[in-house]
């Protein structure tokens, strides 16, 4: 199983967050660690077709972060989140890794580790497993900013069930209609 998922449509909203993103009141971290901004509005979230479903579906919050140039994030687990939705807004010379657990990494030498590799094609939505070991690297000399819908750890809907929610989306009933009446149909026939 891939440790993400891609959803092959251009989100409403990028454009918009990537140009106000220097309008934002922007903080580090609480280790000090990540530039985040505090109190990002969650009023964006109605605003995205992918969102506005996933939304009803999964509780979670929208938030922006941003990385600097030339600097990767360290193997981690997310601490608090199980999965995330993540968005980047330019191409960049920016990745993840992720230790990939699919294979049997008894065959490699034990200084080696499997790995799987994420390049985000911008604007889009990705399922993001943030349970499995990841790094992030931006090789790029431009800030990386990432809007991310997180997922608590306590929510009740595995990355499974998450992946066939987002499976769900990306079929539709006639394919994907982002803001018509009909997928406005569509979408609450699935709630009810
Ligand atoms: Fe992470």
């Amino acid at each position: 199983m891939d440790p993400y998922y891609k959803i092959p449509y251009i989100s409403e909203i990028a454009d918009r967050v990537y140009t106000n993103k220097d309008k934002f009141k922007w903080h580090t971290g609480r280790r000090q660690d990540q530039h985040q901004v505090m109190g990002f509005s969650q009023t964006y979230i109605a605003q995205d077709s992918f969102l506005k479903y996933i939304s009803k579906k999964i509780p979670g919050t929208l938030r922006l972060f941003k990385f600097p140039p030339t600097c990767y994030y360290r193997w981690h687990r997310d601490g608090d989140n199980l999965y995330n939705f993540n968005l980047t807004f330019t191409a960049q010379e920016a990745f993840v890794l992720f230790e990939n657990t699919n294979k049997d990494t008894q065959i490699f030498h034990a200084a080696i580790t499997p790995v799987s590799t994420l390049k985000y094609e911008s604007k889009n939505w990705y399922l993001f497993n943030a349970d499995i070991k990841h790094s992030v690297y931006n090789l790029d000399n431009e800030w990386r900013y990432l809007l991310t819908y997180t997922v608590p750890r306590t929510t009740e809907i595995s990355y499974l069930e998450a992946l066939e929610i987002c499976k769900k989306f990306v079929a539709g009933p006639n394919g994907f209609e982002p803001l018509t009446s009909s997928f406005e149909d569509w979408h609450s026939i699935q709630l009810s």
